[in-house]
């Protein structure tokens, strides 16, 4: 199949989004800045980082900041994680009143520690009676559409994907997403397609969004070809390469440097807006990642990692892209 083809609007209940190519919720990474970017180089769709629904109920100023960003361009999910169905319905019908995004996305995929070890991410899918609850709980607290994220199990010896799915669709969800590996793989080794084949099937008319290590048309096409996912999202390929949406839907077959440059000017002057002084550390990981592969990187590096003068992070950016 051509990747025209696969590249089409998508459907999460009541909410349609213009393509399916979804930025994929990273914490530390999506803030509002670089998904304003995402969706104007074309990411039909972006996913919060993951918020605390906790944070939300007990009014962190910090937490509210994670979700009321003026600048969204809609439609767009907030991504809650907890392990109290009672509080994430609650978070979610606080998200769902001050209209706030369009789909409430619920994480049961996260492996770091110190969410599973309170029962919440991908500890979940150790739990599926509670995991059910939840969905359960969230879908009868809110009217827009409620999605879940999971992985393929707990580790090798417990891939329980496709039953958890299955208990899912008897929630009333609208979407699912699989980042195809396991929690004890973390980010680790390559996804395992394998293990969505026919997925799709599973969750009829409800799309399926495939996950892990999508960077390539060549990617999407097997993915699709394996499990039949409807939705592609991507994570780390779109890192320093944000353009990665415009070229999969082929609006762009390359951009030239010089527009390069002004996507990462705009990046830096929006990440500095939305978070002040402490901008400056936050772009760091991206600004690594859009350097990557540049002649003389390593030593432009070192002096970077100490460097907090937006003025100088911008014309060393200038001299990378534009030389
Ligand atoms: C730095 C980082 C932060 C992440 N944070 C989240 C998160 O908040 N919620 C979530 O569901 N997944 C999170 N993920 C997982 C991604 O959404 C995605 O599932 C994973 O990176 C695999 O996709 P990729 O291979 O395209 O990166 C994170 C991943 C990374 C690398």
């Amino acid at each position: 199949m051509l990747l025209n083809d696969l590249i089409h609007p998508l459907t999460i209940g009541s909410v349609v989004l213009p393509n399916n190519l979804i930025l994929a919720p990273m914490a530390g990474v999506t803030d509002g800045a670089f998904r304003s970017l995402c969706s104007s180089l074309g990411a039909g769709f972006c996913v919060s980082e993951l918020v605390s629904a906790k944070g939300i109920l007990m009014g962190s100023r910090q937490t509210l900041g994670m979700i009321d960003f003026p600048f969204q361009k809609r439609p767009f999910a907030i991504q809650l994680f907890g392990e109290s169905p009672e509080v994430l319905g609650e978070a979610a019908a606080y998200i769902e009143e001050r209209n706030l995004c369009d789909v409430i996305d619920i994480n049961m995929g996260c492996p770091v520690s110190k969410i599973v070890k309170n029962g919440a991410g991908c500890a979940l899918m150790k739990t599926p009676k509670t995991a059910k609850k939840i969905l359960e709980t969230v879908v009868r607290k809110v009217r827009i559409p409620v999605s879940m994220k999971c992985r393929l199990g707990w580790n090798e010896s417990n891939i329980n994907v496709v039953d958890f799915v299955k208990m899912a669709m008897d929630t009333g969800v609208k979407a699912i997403t699989v980042h195809a590996r396991t929690r004890d793989a973390g980010y680790s080794g390559l996804a395992q397609w394998k293990y969505l084949e026919n997925l799709q099937d599973v969750c009829g008319k409800i799309p399926l969004i495939g996950n892990g290590d999508i960077a390539t048309p060549e990617d999407i096409a097997k993915i699709h070809e394996i499990s039949g996912c409807q939705g592609f999202m991507i994570g780390r390929g779109s890192i320093g390469r944000p353009w990665i949406f415009s070229e999969m839907i082929g609006e762009s077959k390359g951009l030239d440097s010089k527009e390069k440059f002004g996507f990462f000017r705009r990046h830096f002057v929006e990440t500095l807006m939305e978070h002040g002084a402490a901008g400056v550390l936050l772009f760091r990981v991206h600004l690594f990642a859009y350097l990557k592969g540049h002649p003389g990187v390593a030593a432009i590096r070192k002096q970077l990692c100490f460097e907090s003068n937006p003025a100088v992070i911008l014309s060393v950016g200038k001299q990378f892209f534009e030389g």
